[in-house]
């Protein structure tokens, strides 16, 4: 990805998706289980989420586990919530201190007690936090996600001047901007069932590197390619006349 030049903040995403894909593939390749390879995600994510706080990016949302993973083998799933559970209690003190509201979006019915326990309690210990909100995506599909909004919405009888607008907020993600930036790390260039009403019009960036060797050198490059973007939202630019590139006024 050539270039990788600070962007200004008007470049700047207000909301950056990421799909952290590759951490068996990383664990594969080095021996080791793919309990490890999440292991080394977790790091990854870290730097990743202090590397966009840091930055200025207000919301950042992070595919963790989707509706799909339940079909993983048993271990990996039981692996993967302990992780859950164990990083939620790790890192809530650093991300209140730096003003980090966390919240989850998925169906978390099914999850274990003690997970549950804690997500509710960290979304409560955070709340009102304003400089980054971290969105976490647990048993999150955006079929899910539509449909559920869809039986809500249909349920209200509530259609308004401005459908879309109304039924975005019966979303999961109510109240949020949609995606203006979504990368996905591991080299598949597909959208795997993630926020799939919300990225409706965002910039997809597709990189190679596994996520555990993600560092902030490919997120600032990241950064850098959407500045040089230019999003037209459907309409015609006229030459001279349009928005700079990365530049997502609505003019
Ligand atoms: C996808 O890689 C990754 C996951 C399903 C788990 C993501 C979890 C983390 C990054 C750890 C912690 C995160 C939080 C927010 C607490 P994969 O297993 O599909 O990799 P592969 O495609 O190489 O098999």
């Amino acid at each position: 990805m050539p270039g990788s030049s600070t962007p200004s903040s008007e470049a700047l995403p207000a909301h950056v998706a990421v799909i952290m894909d590759g951490n068996g593939r990383w664990a594969k390749a080095r021996g080791l289980s793919r309990s490890e390879g999440h292991r080394a995600g977790l790091e990854a994510t870290r730097r990743a989420v202090r590397f966009f706080a840091e930055q200025g990016v207000g919301t950042l949302t992070l595919f963790a586990f989707s509706s799909e993973n339940w079909a993983r083998p048993r271990d990996e799933v039981e692996a993967l919530f302990e992780l859950f559970v164990s990083a939620i209690e790790a890192e809530l003190p650093e991300l209140v201190e730096r003003g980090i509201a966390l919240t989850f979006i998925g169906d978390r019915a099914n999850f274990p007690q003690d997970l549950q326990t804690r997500m509710t309690d960290a979304e409560q210990t955070s709340a009102g936090n304003e400089h980054m909100h971290l969105v976490v995506a647990l048993g999150y599909g955006g079929r899910w996600d539509i449909l559920q909004a869809a039986r809500r919405w249909v349920a209200s009888g509530e259609e308004g001047p401005d459908p879309e607008t109304t039924f975005s907020g019966y979303l999961s993600t109510a109240g949020l901007p949609d995606v203006d930036l979504l990368i996905r790390t591991g080299g598949e260039c597909r959208i795997s069932n993630f926020l799939l009403w919300q990225s409706a019009y965002a910039e997809l960036l597709f990189i190679d590197p596994f996520w555990p060797d993600v560092s902030t050198v490919e997120l600032q490059e990241g950064l850098a390619w959407y500045a040089r973007r230019q999003r037209r939202f459907g309409r015609v630019i006229a030459s001279g006349a349009g928005p700079e590139p990365g530049e997502v006024s609505s003019a």
